[in-house]
């Protein structure tokens, strides 16, 4: 464990004013995405889709980092033939990997999922750490509805984040410990907060019983916001009161930064209600972006799997990272969307 190098990874990770791209769909979940544009999910077409990501001009002032997909890891640039990690690597983008394996029902927990992937992960850890990747990605999913988030599913969850989060620390890899409370349902922004700090709390406990060191963890945390059917709709300012509140409440000041996922927020909101978190005064973390949906979606929509629409794409990408980097400092403002491609 090089606690030097783990604190310089997430120290950038969360530098002022940029954000994480996260770009590790796994291929199922690239294949929804591309076929919502009428683009074939094939090997090369996703590696064509990355690399009109990674190479947009300029994204560095904004991206500290992108969160990569085994096959991507492994992939090298179209034009050049430069792996990924190494081709980020020089435009000073720190290459990141997804090491969870999915989510998997939970056993005797009816609409609950545990996430999987611990066996043999030490191994593939030294890999990727071989490969460049610097800090890695595991995402537990916590479901609200009736009767749920049960207690076994929050501290299933909690123990594979703990231990996958030691065994990163261990390969000198920034864990980034994701617990997502999922957007879906009616329920009210309450039930929202109860779930997620229930998570939280849950989460640091067994970080803390596992020995991973909070100086070198950094959180992916989903918002307190209302269920995406529920009739009455939480607004910018209270969604950000409710999700510092809860972070203040759950998670420990010794951590480098927080970093939030879009979680099928529409694009325009992840960046309000991040830029009015970062305005708030005395936050303990840096506060910023790990957002595929949000920072991909008009990027996606403008590629449409066509070569003539890359530059369109990558224009629509680049401005998508600003409005996020500004919005990291508490200096966006939705007028700034005019200036969009
Ligand atoms: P969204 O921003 O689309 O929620 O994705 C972030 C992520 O990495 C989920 O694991």
């Amino acid at each position: 464990m090089d606690r030097n190098l783990l604190s310089k990874t997430a120290a950038a990770m969360v530098a002022r004013g940029k954000g994480l791209l996260a770009a590790d769909e796994s291929s199922g979940t690239c294949e929804k995405r591309f076929k919502s544009v009428g683009v074939e999910c094939t090997e090369a077409n996703r590696r064509v889709y990355r690399d009109l990501l990674f190479t947009t001009k300029g994204i560095e002032e904004f991206v500290s980092g992108v969160i990569l997909f085994d096959e991507t890891l492994r992939q090298s640039t179209v034009s050049g033939n430069e792996p990924f990690p190494r081709y980020l690597e020089k435009k000073g983008v720190i290459p990141g990997i997804k090491v969870d394996k999915g989510t998997h029902d939970l056993a005797r927990s009816p609409g609950e999922k545990v996430t999987e992937g611990l066996d043999g992960l030490r191994g593939r850890l030294e890999d990727y750490f071989g490969l460049g990747a610097r800090f890695a990605k595991w995402r537990a999913v916590i479901t609200i509805g009736a009767g749920i988030p049960s207690h076994a599913c929050i501290y299933a969850n909690a123990h594979a984040l703990a231990r996958y989060s030691a065994l990163c620390q261990e390969a000198s890899i920034v864990p980034i410990v994701e617990p997502e409370v999922l957007l879906d349902g009616d329920h009210t922004i309450e039930r929202c907060y109860e779930a997620t700090e229930a998570t939280l709390s849950a989460v640091f406990a067994a970080l803390r019983a596992h020995n991973v060191s909070f100086e070198h963890t950094v959180l992916k945390a989903s918002m307190v916001v209302s269920g995406k059917d529920c009739p009455k709709q939480a607004g910018v300012e209270r969604v950000a009161e409710e999700t510092v509140r809860c972070l203040k409440r759950t998670v420990p000041a010794a951590l480098p930064g927080v970093v939030f996922l879009s979680g099928g927020q529409s694009d325009e909101a992840a960046t309000a209600h991040l830029n009015e978190m970062a305005r708030m005064p005395g936050l303990p973390w840096p506060l910023t972006f790990s957002y595929s949906r949000a920072l991909q979606n008009p990027c996606l929509k403008s590629w449409r799997g066509q070569s003539g629409n890359v530059a369109a794409a990558q224009r629509a990408f680049y401005h998508r990272a600003r409005m996020n980097g500004l919005a990291a400092q508490g200096k966006y403002r939705p007028e700034l969307e005019k200036q969009a491609a």
